[in-house]
């Protein structure tokens, strides 16, 4: 029996190189190794923007296709859309009676972006909540590992503790307590040289056109020292150097440290070989979007029937949890 996997992303934002390179790459290089579960959470992205409900859709389409341009399968993988699989609110519902108010209070997460994002109003009952949320997609499928960032590991944590807190209330071992599968994947720079994020305006999406891509290479922050192109550089201090360290070959790692810092070549043509590595990645991804975006209904074809297959496992699990509370069923 292969270890069951289950990861998600937030529909709040179209995908990034970060986010391919960072999560969704190793979401598609682990699809034969486990049974894996992959949705899109959109009633996350509910949390924080509830106003603004019409964004969550476009954003989940675009994760949707992504997710496929990028090579998940839905032969292979289970991919879904946590709306359309509504096992998991009534997971959220049980686990949020269980829940301490202490153990979401002191969620770092949770005080971080109450303090960070002042233009919504986020002291709901479900925002609180986006760790139970969490914690009921996860568990629901009684998953033995969650591939996640390292941001996320608070919330793994939570998932644990509730799973153990639900064990020993009801004297059971049904629920599976996750691991965590780190991914070593170093963070992605922007352009700004600030990790990539939608936030701070700096990123690379997978639904940029090729050519604005490219000028958002060539447009790059560099180390500052090099104003003229007979200035030496130090490549350590440059974003663009730390994409090269993620997408170009050792010789042509070792081209950019020699040539900047002996002025030996220019920030220009150092942007170009970095250009022409990414766009190797995404080229393949540019393709097959353009292909599935034709059909947009045959996707959302493809995310009901996965949503199928996602909710019937969950049934079996919801059917075992009730057991384990002696419910009616
Ligand atoms: N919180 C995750 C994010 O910010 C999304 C998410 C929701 C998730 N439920 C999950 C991730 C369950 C892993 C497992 O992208
Ligand atoms: Fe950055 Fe390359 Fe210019 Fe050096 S040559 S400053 S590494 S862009």
């Amino acid at each position: 029996m292969k270890k069951r996997v289950l990861s998600g992303m937030q529909a709040s934002g179209r995908l990034h190189l970060g986010n391919l390179v960072g999560a969704l790459a190793n979401w598609v290089r682990i699809q034969d190794q486990y049974e894996c579960f992959y949705f899109v959470a959109d009633w996350h992205a509910l949390t924080s923007g509830y106003a603004e409900p019409g964004l969550i859709k476009e954003s989940a389409m675009d994760l949707l296709v992504n997710f496929m341009a990028a090579g998940l399968d839905p032969e292979k993988a289970t991919i879904f859309i946590q709306s359309m699989t509504p096992e998991h609110t009534e997971l959220h519902l049980i686990l949020s009676m269980i829940t301490p108010l202490g153990w979401l209070e002191r969620v770092p997460t949770y005080k971080e972006k109450r303090e960070e994002i002042k233009d919504k109003d986020l002291s709901t009952y479900g925002f609180l909540g986006y760790p139970v949320l969490q914690s009921a997609d996860i568990l629901i499928y009684r998953a033995d590992y969650v591939p996640v960032g390292v941001d996320q590991l608070p919330h793994l944590e939570i998932t644990r503790e509730i799973a153990r807190r639900f064990n020993s209330l009801y004297n059971t071992e049904f629920m599976v307590e996750p691991d965590g599968l780190l991914t070593e994947f170093p963070k992605v720079p922007g352009v700004d040289g600030r990790k990539m994020s939608k936030s701070y305006g700096n990123a690379i999406y997978l639904s940029d056109p090729p050519d604005v891509a490219e000028t958002k290479i060539r447009t790059m922050m560099t180390d500052p020292a090099r104003k003229r192109r007979t200035d030496v550089g130090n490549p350590e201090i440059c974003p663009v150097y730390h994409l090269h360290k993620i997408f170009s070959s050792q010789d042509e790692k070792d081209w950019v440290v020699k040539g900047c810092t002996t002025a030996g070549i220019g920030c220009i043509e150092c942007k170009k070989v970095l250009f022409k590595n990414i766009k190797t990645v995404l080229e393949p991804i540019w393709e097959k979007r353009q292909e599935l975006l034709k059909n947009p209904s045959s996707l959302l074809e493809m995310a009901r029937e996965g949503s199928r297959k996602a909710s019937a496992a969950a049934r079996e699990t919801l059917d075992g949890i009730k057991d384990a509370l002696g419910w009616i069923r």
